[in-house]
């Protein structure tokens, strides 16, 4: 199951780029007009890094610069028409952040119309409801259009019996104003790029909370099939180990008996009710102590195989250990366990090759030959045949191990719904219907696949195909 989301990529807002300061300074304008200009520039170019602070720095300048006594810069909000939000203030009662409706006064004819206004009290404080701080005033508006719409407002003061600001002042500070547009738009855009990143970061953290419920909920399926199927296999696992486990302990009574004549013998003493062992008894105790002896290591043999296989394929998932593992190997160890399940049904034929180690993760690998071997012999009444096969393809770089059996075979109608989990044919209580969709998702997780031909009546065989390490698969020729 995958989770990556195809999103289009963002689209990110072209910036306005912003005049360099001129390397000449030209003839006619006056020097110290011009250093205040190239001083503009120089803060428009932000080197006070945040926006914010270089919009505060470009505003602190233009009202110094321009003999004015306090000044304001606002901004539209395109999603909140009729609001103004102060991004910069200096000298007023106004903060950042603050919100101002426009109201229907002068503030709303220079943001309509996007020309500028000239009057004797603060556009913006009077649409805040708020008082002048001081008597006579001089106020000039300048709307900003950084390219068709309005996007907010710079109103600069002159208060406390200075010049009032005259139609001159107006055409002076035009360019000003186009370049506090300019920068006040970049600054806009960075807010909306922000926010875009912040929302989307958001998002990312969503699948990410949904990708980790996701796996702890395959996990945990993972986890109750296994159960499931040890639940299934116990009865047939405990017969596998009460069959050695039943002569080894009647062999060793045997060998008891036997100690206890070989001790009357070198003591020279029978024991009570019986005779010595004559040199022919003798011979048959040596020669038989040798076969029980054989016999039991055999039987005790099989039990640590059977338990340790039993623990290989019960290891706990959240240790995935990934390592180089031999599937031959991984197959025995796994028919060990449903040995019970396949002897009364089928004869196991082994027709495998040798096969170079493969990286994965073997408890899982495991499970899903278990799987397929438990369905194989399930399809098959009596007297059938597993085939077992094993092969490289070099040219794709794969290996791959087949399961083949004579059973039943599957319906066509029903090919395709294999791998649906929770789909089974089988009575309740023998099929969990997960077997293979989980058998699907970890052969997914390994870049492998799990490939199925089926006829009815005649068998199915399932190939498990995964790649193979690089080095280990010479190159095609
Ligand atoms: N070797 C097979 N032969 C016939 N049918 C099979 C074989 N393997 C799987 N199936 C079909 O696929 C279904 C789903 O298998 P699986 O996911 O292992 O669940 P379950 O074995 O619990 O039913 C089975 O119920 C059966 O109908
Ligand atoms: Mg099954």
């Amino acid at each position: 199951m995958s989770l990556v989301m195809n999103r289009p990529p963002m689209p990110v807002p072209a910036m306005h780029p912003i005049p360099s300061v001129p390397a000449a300074t030209p003839a006619a304008a006056p020097v110290d007009t011009l250093a205040w200009l190239t001083e503009l520039l120089r803060l428009a170019q932000g080197e006070h890094g945040e926006p914010q602070a270089v919009l505060q720095a470009m505003l602190d300048h233009a009202v110094a610069g321009s003999g004015g006594t306090r000044g304001c810069l606002a901004m539209a909000d395109p999603e909140r028409p009729g609001l103004l939000r102060v991004a910069a203030a200096t000298g007023l009662p106004l903060v950042h952040g603050q919100e101002v409706a426009v109201g229907s006064g002068p503030l709303a004819g220079v943001l309509a119309r996007g020309t500028p206004w000239l009057g004797t009290a603060n556009p913006l404080l009077d649409a805040a409801g708020l008082p002048e701080p001081e008597g006579r005033v001089s106020s000039v508006c300048w709307p900003l259009v950084p390219m068709e719409a309005c996007i907010g407002v710079v109103v600069v003061d002159r208060a406390g019996g200075e010049r009032p600001f005259t139609a001159a002042d107006l055409d002076f500070a035009r360019p000003v104003a186009t370049l506090f547009a300019l920068v006040t738009d970049n600054w806009r855009m960075h807010e909306d790029l922000r926010e875009r990143l912040r929302r989307l970061e958001a998002v990312n953290e969503e699948n990410r909370a949904v990708t980790r419920r996701l796996a702890e909920a395959h996990s945990q399926l993972l986890q109750s099939e296994k159960l499931a199927s040890i639940g299934q296999l116990a009865a047939g696992v405990a017969h596998e180990i009460n069959n050695p486990v039943g002569y080894v302990s009647s062999n060793l009574k045997t060998l008891e008996r036997y100690i206890g004549q070989l001790f009357a013998a070198i003591d020279g003493r029978a024991q009570p009710g019986a005779t010595l062992p004559d040199a022919e008894e003798l011979e048959f105790l040596r020669q038989d102590v040798n076969d029980l002896v054989a016999e039991s290591a055999q039987g005790l043999k099989r039990v640590i195989c059977i338990v340790s296989d039993l623990k290989n394929f019960s290891r706990v998932d959240q240790v995935e250990a990934w390592d180089d593992a031999d599937l031959l190997a991984c197959l025995d160890s796994t028919l060990n366990i449903v040995n019970n399940e396949v002897k009364y049904k089928a004869v196991v034929d082994r027709r495998l090759t040798p096969l170079p180690p493969v990286p994965c993760i073997a408890s899982q690998i495991n499970q899903v030959m278990l799987n397929l071997l438990v369905n194989a012999a399930q399809a098959i009444e009596r007297d059938g045949r597993i085939t077992l096969r094993s092969g490289v393809d070099e040219a794709a770089g794969e290996v791959w191990l087949e399961i083949e059996d004579n059973g039943c075979g599957i319906a066509p109608e029903h090919m395709n719904r294999l791998f649906e989990p929770f789909f089974t044919t089988k009575p309740v209580g023998q099929g969990t219907g997960l077997g293979l969709s989980l058998s699907y998702s970890i052969m997914r997780k390994h870049g492998g696949r799990l490939e199925v031909r089926s006829q009815r009546g005649v068998g199915t065989t399932f190939r498990m195909v995964l790649p193979a390490r690089k080095a280990l698969v010479a190159p095609a020729a």
